[in-house]
C-alpha cells in the first residue's frame, strides 16, 4: 500500500478541525452554583461570569501580545480541558483566622492556534463560593522561549458601568497608592488601582484584583470603551512590561462577587489563589502592637536627621522601652537612627548607609536596654526609592539588625511614582514604578534576604498586597494607602469616610499598617479646615479592630497615652492576631463593624466606624459563644461628641451580655465604637 504523507500544517489542521468540536463553551461553577464562569472560543477566547443569574462580567476578552512573536490573540480554540475540585482547609501562622477553606472547582482550557509557533496557552479558572480568578499558564513550545510581554488583553466589561458605583484611586500617579477615594459611577473612572471595588444597581458588589504577584508587572485597570475595563499592566522604564521566559504563569486576576457589601470583607479568596508557606518553621514571625519615635517626626516635634531635635537618641529610646514595657507593647520603631537623614532625604536616597548608627543612637545598648524588659527594637530602613544603594547593604543591614535581636524591620520606598532610581547592570541609572515587574522583584527579594535572618517586614511605599504573606509569613504587613500619617501633614488630611472605604478597597488586599490611635487631635487645634485626625476619640481606639494588621502601632506620643489612661486600656488589652474575624455590617464608604475572637482566647472584639455622618447601629451578639457570660467593656462616643469640635467626648461602661442580646451603638459624625467582650466562665 502506498503511504500518503500529508505535509504537517494538513495535518494539523484536520488534528485542529476534530478538537473544535469538542468545545465552543465550556462552564464551570462555583460549589454553591451561584456564580458560574463561561468561556467561548469564538473569533477571540473570552470568558464571562454570572451570579445569581445576574451578568457580573460580559464577554470580556483574554489573551496577551508578544515582542518578537506571535500574540494570544483571535484564531485560538479550546483544545483540552480538564476539571477538578478542592475542598479543604489550611492554617494561617497569623491572620483574622486561624483556619481557612478552600473550596472551588476548577477548570484548565488549552487553548491552540491553527500554525506551528507561539500556539499554545492555557487558562485556569477557578470559582469559588465568593468570587473566581483565572491566569495564564504559557508552557515551552516552538517560537517562543525569552518573553516580552507588550499587551495583556484581559478585559472586564460591566453591563451597567454608568449605573454602577465604584471607589477607587488613580494609578500610575506621583502619589502612588496614596490617594483620597473617588467615589464616581464606572464609567468615569480611567486608569484605576485595585482593589477595584463597585456596586452594580442590583446592589451586587464586586472588586477586581489580583492573587499571587511573582515576577510580573502589577495590574492596574483602564476604561478602554465605556464599561470595558482592561488590565493594563505598568511598564518598566524601557516601556515593556513583563520580561520573562516559557513556562511562567501570570498572576491570577481576582473578582470577588457579593450580594452586599459585607460578603467582600468575609472573603478568603486572594489568600486561597496564593502558595503555600514556603519559609517552613515562621514561629519568629511575631505578631504584636508596637510605639516608636515617629509620630513627634511627623507633628515636627522631632527630626529624622541630627541636631537639637533629633528624635532617635539613645534616651530617646529608652524612655519609650519604659513606657512599652510599662504598658505591655513588644516593640519600639526607631526612624531617623542612621546616617543619611540630614537635607532633603526624599530626594538624596543614595547617601543612606544602614549599618552606620548617628553618633547619639547606640545601637548595642538600646537594645540590651530592651531585652532586659522584654522590648525589641524595631528596625527602620527608609531608602528614597534608591534601591540599589538599598540592595548592596541589604545583607550587611539585616544582619546588623539580627545581631541586636531586631524580629521586624519597617521598610521605606518615599520616592514619586516613576521615580525608583535603579543602577543597572551597565551603570547606567533607570527610573522606574513602584508597581512595574522590577519591583515587584525587588520588594520580594528584601522578603526572602531578611528570611535568611529571621527578620520581618513591613514595606512602606510598597507594591500593593497580592496574599503573598501566605507565602512568605515575614511579610506581615505593609501601607499602600493613606495612613494616619496624612493626618499630619495631608492637606488635606483624611475624610471621614476615608476609614469606611478602606475596608471595602485596600484592605481587601491585606493588612495595613494604618498606624491608628492618635489621642491627641489638636496639635493644630481642632475644626474641620485643618490637618488633624478628622474622627472622634473613640474611632480611633475601632480602627485597631476594623483594620487588620497583625501589627499594630500606638502611633501617639507617650504623653497623650499618658494623659488618658482610661481609653488607653482598650489599645492595650486588643490583641492583633484572631482565632476568627467576622463583618458583621457595612456599606462602603458609610460604615463598617467587625467582631474578632482573640487567637489562643475566648474574649471577643468588636470595632465599628462611621462616616462624617452619625448613625445608630444594632449589632446582634450571635457570634458570641453560647452559653458564656461576656463583660463588655464599652468605648463609645459620649452624648456630645462629634468630630469637628468635640472628638474627645468618650463613655467608658461595662454590660453584662450573652450570645442572645443585641447592643445598639450610637456613633457621632465619624465616630466609633470599640468593645471587649471579656468572657467570664
Ligand atoms: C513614609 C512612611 O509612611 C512613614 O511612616 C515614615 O515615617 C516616612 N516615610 C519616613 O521613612
Ligand atoms: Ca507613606
Amino acid at each position: 500500500m502506498k503511504k500518503i504523507i500529508l505535509p504537517l500544517s494538513t495535518l494539523f489542521i484536520s488534528l485542529f478541525s476534530h478538537m473544535e468540536i469538542m468545545a465552543k463553551t465550556v462552564t464551570v461553577s462555583s460549589p454553591d452554583n451561584k456564580i458560574s464562569i463561561s468561556v467561548n472560543d469564538d473569533n477571540q477566547p473570552n470568558y464571562q461570569v454570572m451570579f445569581d443569574s445576574e451578568p457580573v462580567i460580559l464577554p470580556s476578552a483574554l489573551g496577551m501580545l508578544f515582542k518578537n512573536a506571535h500574540g494570544f490573540s483571535e484564531g485560538f480554540k479550546i483544545t483540552s480541558i480538564n476539571k477538578a475540585k478542592v475542598d479543604s482547609t489550611w492554617q494561617l501562622p497569623w491572620g483574622e483566622r486561624k483556619n481557612v477553606v478552600d473550596n472551588h472547582n476548577e477548570l484548565l482550557l488549552t487553548f491552540t492556534a491553527n500554525r506551528d509557533s507561539a500556539n499554545q496557552y492555557k487558562v485556569r479558572f477557578r470559582a469559588f463560593n465568593d468570587g473566581i480568578g483565572f491566569r495564564y499558564e504559557v508552557p515551552e513550545q516552538k517560537g517562543l522561549s525569552q518573553v516580552e510581554i507588550t499587551n495583556e488583553l484581559t478585559e472586564f466589561s460591566l453591563a451597567n458601568a454608568k449605573e454602577s458605583t465604584a471607589w477607587w484611586i488613580p494609578a500610575r500617579g506621583w502619589n502612588r497608592y496614596e490617594y483620597i477615594y473617588n467615589t464616581t459611577n464606572v464609567e468615569s473612572v480611567d486608569r484605576a488601582h485595585t482593589p477595584f471595588t463597585f456596586k452594580l444597581p442590583s446592589g451586587t458588589h464586586v472588586s477586581i484584583h489580583e492573587a499571587a504577584l511573582v515576577d510580573y508587572a502589577a495590574m492596574t485597570i483602564n476604561q478602554k470603551r465605556p464599561g470595558t475595563l482592561k488590565a493594563d499592566l505598568t511598564p518598566w522604564s524601557d516601556g515593556s512590561l513583563v520580561k520573562t521566559e516559557t513556562n511562567f504563569k501570570s498572576p491570577w486576576r481576582t473578582i470577588q462577587i457579593s450580594k452586599d457589601a459585607v460578603g467582600l470583607l468575609n472573603s478568603d479568596l486572594i489568600l486561597n489563589l496564593n502558595e503555600p508557606n514556603k519559609l517552613g518553621d515562621v514561629s519568629w514571625v511575631e505578631p504584636g502592637k508596637y510605639v516608636g519615635i515617629w509620630w513627634g517626626m511627623h507633628i515636627n516635634e522631632n527630626t529624622w536627621g541630627s541636631g537639637e531635635k533629633h528624635g532617635a537618641t539613645t534616651n530617646e529610646t529608652m524612655r519609650y522601652m519604659d513606657f512599652a514595657a510599662e504598658h505591655g507593647f513588644s516593640g519600639v520603631l526607631v526612624e531617623g537612627w542612621n546616617i543619611g537623614w540630614d537635607g532633603e532625604w526624599f530626594n538624596n536616597g543614595d547617601v543612606f548607609n544602614f549599618a552606620k548608627p548617628y553618633d547619639d543612637f547606640d545601637i548595642a545598648k538600646v537594645s540590651q536596654y530592651g531585652a532586659k524588659k522584654g522590648v525589641r527594637l524595631v528596625g527602620h530602613h527608609e531608602t528614597s526609592g534608591s534601591v540599589t544603594n538599598y540592595r548592596n547593604q541589604m545583607s550587611e543591614a539585616y544582619a546588623l539588625y539580627q545581631k541586636h535581636g531586631v524580629s521586624q524591620v519597617k521598610t521605606g520606598y518615599v520616592a514619586d511614582g516613576g521615580n525608583i532610581k535603579r543602577i543597572d547592570e551597565n551603570g547606567i541609572v533607570k527610573k522606574e514604578w513602584h508597581d512595574g515587574q522590577f519591583m515587584v522583584n525587588e520588594y520580594l527579594h528584601s522578603i526572602t534576604e531578611a528570611a535568611k535572618h529571621k527578620i520581618s517586614i513591613n514595606t512602606h511605599e510598597p507594591i500593593k498586597a497580592t496574599g503573598l504573606r501566605r507565602t512568605y509569613p515575614n511579610w506581615i504587613a505593609r501601607e499602600g494607602a493613606r495612613g494616619q500619617e496624612f493626618n499630619a501633614w495631608g492637606t488635606p488630611p483624611n475624610p471621614p469616610e476615608h476609614t469606611a472605604i478602606l475596608p471595602f478597597t485596600r484592605m481587601l488586599a491585606g493588612p495595613m499598617d494604618f498606624t491608628p490611635g492618635i489621642f491627641n487631635m489638636s496639635f493644630n487645634g481642632l475644626g474641620s479646615d485643618r490637618n488633624r485626625p478628622q474622627t472622634t476619640l473613640a474611632k480611633q481606639l475601632a480602627l485597631y479592630v476594623v483594620l487588620y494588621s497583625p501589627i499594630q502601632m500606638a502611633a501617639d506620643l507617650p504623653k497623650s497615652y499618658q494623659a488618658n489612661l482610661p481609653a488607653f486600656q482598650f489599645i492595650k488589652d486588643v490583641p492583633t492576631d484572631w482565632h476568627e474575624s467576622i463583618a458583621i455590617a457595612g456599606e462602603v464608604s458609610d460604615y463598617v463593624a467587625f467582631a474578632r475572637q482573640e487567637r489562643d482566647g475566648n474574649d471577643w472584639f468588636v470595632g465599628a466606624l462611621t462616616d462624617e455622618n452619625a448613625r445608630e447601629i444594632t449589632l446582634k451578639l450571635d457570634f458570641l459563644e453560647q452559653g458564656k457570660q461576656y463583660q463588655a467593656q464599652i468605648y463609645r462616643d459620649g452624648e456630645n461628641a462629634e468630630w469637628v469640635n468635640n472628638p474627645y467626648d468618650l463613655t467608658i461602661e461595662n454590660k453584662m451580655v450573652t450570645s442572645s442580646g443585641k447592643l445598639t451603638l450610637a456613633l457621632a459624625t465619624s465616630g466609633g465604637a470599640a468593645i471587649r467582650f471579656k468572657a467570664l466562665n
